[in-house]
């Protein structure tokens, strides 16, 4: 192992710096967290299958033209990404309700939405990432007002395009999170789309059967966690039809690869 220089340990990621300026490495780990850290434990194979998924799902906003981090996969559990000021501010996208939303306002898990909602979130662990509103981030200088619209445009048409996505494999959208990040050209500064995009920080639903592809499966005890996140990519066409487990995601990939160089 090359000793590279760790940046940074999260709760499922862990960043170390990349081999050119301005780059930087995201590691997967198997390790899953729930409600702030109060619940800890580790789905095997998770990092393998978020690593693939993210990706996927990154190079498909990249072809839309949405503007974000990723640069190109590396290997089973980590991916090379562009270097960002992250803005320490969590996007959520709801569709449906669920979560903390049906419970701060007494609303049925799965009621769907007469409009998209978008929330904040301030980006603090020690605080439990509180829920925030624009005066806030206004007040405190986390992003200015023109990167708020380029931050919420994006989130939108991010949520467009996934909706449509994850309908067209029998799979709802119930919400999501989002992080974005500064990066610097000349002096001028732009929003890039950062972090990742997994059943980690979704609610995936399957459309028949409601039954959850996510990490409520982990939070709610439910079991079954790997298959869920394999069911996720073996719709989006990363897995085998035959099945396999995590690692056969990276292999059909690798096996794609072989036979178009053929
Ligand atoms: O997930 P939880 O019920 O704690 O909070 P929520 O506000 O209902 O979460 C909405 C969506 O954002 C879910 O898909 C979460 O997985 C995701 N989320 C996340 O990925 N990271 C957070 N720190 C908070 C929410």
């Amino acid at each position: 192992m090359s000793r590279r220089r760790q940046i940074y340990e999260g709760k499922a990621k862990i960043l170390y710096e990349g081999p050119e300026p301005g780059t930087i490495i995201q590691y997967f780990k198997d390790d899953a967290t729930a409600f702030n850290n109060q619940k800890k434990g580790t789905i095997n194979g998770k990092g393998v299958l978020n690593n693939r998924i993210s990706e996927h799902i990154f190079t498909l906003l990249g072809q839309i033209g949405v503007p974000t981090h990723f640069i190109r996969r590396l290997n089973m559990r980590e991916q090379l990404v562009r270097q960002v000021e992250i803005v320490p501010i969590e996007v959520i996208v709801r569709n449906v309700a669920a979560g903390t939303l049906s419970k701060r306002l007494g609303i049925e898990e799965g009621t769907p939405l007469p409009r998209t909602i978008l929330e904040y979130c301030y980006k603090d662990d020690a605080l439990g990432d509180p829920m925030i509103s624009d005066e806030h981030i206004a007040c405190f200088g986390w992003a200015s007002q023109e990167e708020m619209h380029e931050i919420s445009d994006m989130a939108i048409r991010v949520n467009d395009f996934l909706s449509g996505l994850f309908a067209g494999i029998g799979i709802r959208l119930v919400d999501f999170k989002l992080e974005f990040g500064r990066v610097w050209e000349n002096d001028f500064s732009r929003i890039i789309l950062a972090d990742e995009i997994s059943p980690d920080g979704c609610r995936l639903w399957d459309m028949k059967s409601n039954e959850k592809l996510d990490k409520d499966r982990f939070r709610r005890d439910l079991g079954g966690e790997v298959e869920a996140y394999q069911e996720v990519a073996r719709r989006l066409g990363l897995m085998p039809e035959d099945g396999g487990g995590p690692d056969t995601v990276l292999n059909l990939d690798e096996a794609r690869k072989a036979r178009a160089k053929d």
